[in-house]
């Protein structure tokens, strides 16, 4: 397939960055790997980029014993790991801004000092009322944590810590089903008004996910045909190369279905398939995502093969090395049944989707790392080509590509030039780092400079996160009560036959992985 590459005109740029007021962040979980690999590094860079207020501190607060000394070390390390060392100044102006704190998360004596410690930071940095409280904790600790903000009075508004704009952030996963969702959000709302609540799905996060809304509703030649009448299917892709790396112990109670599908794979889902939002404000963009997430058509069970597939990946290879098998990854155990893949078909009830088909497929340790949303056009009607073998045309696809090499494509056919018919399929392609020069932003950067502006746009609200697990928890229910396993495939393979026949059984294919 050939490529053309347009010129991107600079006539009409509109950017616009707003930089975080003054802020306090304090992180639950600082001595943990999140804060180490993402949220310190991601704090730094909008700290290079003048995206961080001078009026800015961090207070790490974690089981761990450390003194503010020790913490800052760590800190310095990680942003080191991340940057290169011409970043010296820079790093010790942020990481003067780093404290610690620890303690029992149980004891009501710990918040107490908690606050005292947030006051007399607050008087320090001249902060004011801007508090964002993250949980970088394991999910079983959040309810109790949010408890304790709350009775401490830290969640409260008009409190006498000046905690007017207290935030919370809670990382995914939200809950395990719907049972354990609904429960946390009745106890994040005891404490907290929904405005001030932010569920993290980094891919919310990610500039090409957030194209998809600019795609959509910045360009008026794409709406028209974004439907049933012009479209045959919808592939969404999320594959990794990756195993469980170290997360084996908590990704063998997780599995695919919990730790990608119900949030990544359903955010991609609801921006690709919902309504032209009004504006783009929060809740008119959330309450149209809620409205496809109501429309999906809840799955029939039986045949299970027909809707969804799990695999587990055995031993194999990934970038030519050879790799062990999920079960004998550390942590997992030697006959568990935990998905490491995922691949469904889901249907939309609504005007514009009716009876077209979404084809949805994650999976780790699969050949390659490859995000993608494929938009498969309908084929031509009828080919008046057919005299010179032309009698199935390819069908136009559009390629929203996530990642690794973020950018859009198009695929159409052309006349070839010399002979009198011969076709080819072109590919009309913009890549980001080509046409703007630049590594794309880690999505952190983006949702935390989100949250100290009270910007709730890419976070997810509290009746998405029950849909979502509404949708799954048969799913989940079902496989537990199944005696059957996964079906097995290699690392470091493409598919497998159960997964391929998924869509293979409506006379379709997946895309090919990494092809880009
Ligand atoms: C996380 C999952 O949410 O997303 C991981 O817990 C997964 O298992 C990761 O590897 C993938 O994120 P990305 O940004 O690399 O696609």
């Amino acid at each position: 397939m050939q490529e053309i590459r347009p010129k991107v005109s600079s006539e009409y740029v509109i950017c616009e960055e707003a930089p975080a007021p003054p802020c306090a962040m304090v992180v639950f979980g600082a001595s943990g790997d999140l804060m180490s690999r993402k949220l310190l590094p991601s704090l730094f860079e909008l700290a290079k980029r003048r995206l961080l207020s001078e009026q800015f501190y961090l207070l790490g607060v974690g089981r761990k014993k450390l003194s503010d000394e020790k913490f800052r070390q760590i800190a310095q390390q990680a942003v080191k790991q991340a940057f290169s060392s011409d970043t010296e100044n820079q790093t010790q102006s942020f990481i003067g801004k780093l404290y610690y704190t620890s303690g029992d998360y149980s004891s009501a004596s710990f918040y107490k000092s908690i606050k005292e410690r947030i006051a007399e930071l607050n008087t320090k940095h001249k902060v004011g009322d801007n508090l964002v409280f993250y949980l970088a904790v394991p999910p079983i600790l959040y309810a109790e944590i949010v408890g304790h903000l709350g009775s401490s009075g830290l969640s409260c508004p008009d409190n006498s810590t000046g905690s007017q704009k207290a935030r919370l952030v809670v990382e995914k996963p939200f809950g395990r089903d719907l049972k354990s969702a609904a429960d946390l959000n009745g106890m994040v709302h005891k404490c907290f008004d929904e405005a001030q609540v932010y569920r993290i799905d980094h891919y919310l996060g990610k500039e090409t996910v957030q194209n998809i809304l600019m795609f959509r509703f910045a360009n008026a030649i794409f709406e028209p045909v974004w439907n049933r009448d012009y479209i045959d299917h919808i592939q969404i892709t999320i594959a990794e190369s990756l195993g469980v790396e170290h997360r084996g112990g908590y990704y063998d109670k997780t599995g695919a279905l919990r730790d990608i599908f119900q949030n990544h794979m359903l955010q991609m889902l609801s921006l690709v398939a919902m309504e032209p939002p009004v504006s783009f404000e929060a809740d008119r963009i959330r309450d149209e995502k809620v409205k496809i997430l109501r429309s999906v058509r809840p799955f029939a069970l039986e045949p299970w093969s027909a809707n969804f597939v799990r695999g587990q990946y055995g031993p194999g290879t990934a970038d030519g090395k050879k790799v062990v098998g999920y079960r004998d990854e550390p942590g997992v155990g030697p006959d568990s049944k935990t998905e490491t893949f995922v691949a469904a078909k889901l249907f939309i009830d609504n005007w514009r989707w009716k009876d077209i088909p979404f084809y949805l497929r994650t999976g780790k340790r699969l050949c390659a790392k490859d995000t993608e949303v494929a938009i498969f056009f309908r084929k031509v009607p009828h080919s008046m080509f057919v005299s010179a073998g032309l009698a199935d045309i390819p069908p136009n696809v559009l390629i929203l590509q996530i990642q690794p090499e973020e950018g859009i494509s198009l695929s159409f056919q052309a006349k070839r030039a010399g002979s009198k018919i011969c076709m080819s399929t072109l590919n009309m392609s913009f890549s980001y780092k080509s046409v703007f020069g630049v590594e794309m932003p880690e999505a952190y950067q983006r949702l935390l400079l989100d949250c100290m502006l009270g910007d709730q746009t890419l976070f997810d609200r509290y009746d998405s996160a029950e849909l979502s697990w509404q949708l799954l928890t048969p799913v989940l229910d079902a496989w537990q009560n199944e005696d059957s396993a996964p079906w097995p495939y290699a690392a470091g393979s493409e598919s497998f036959a159960q997964a391929d026949a998924l869509i293979e059984s409506d006379g379709r294919a997946w895309r090919k992985l990494g092809r880009i």
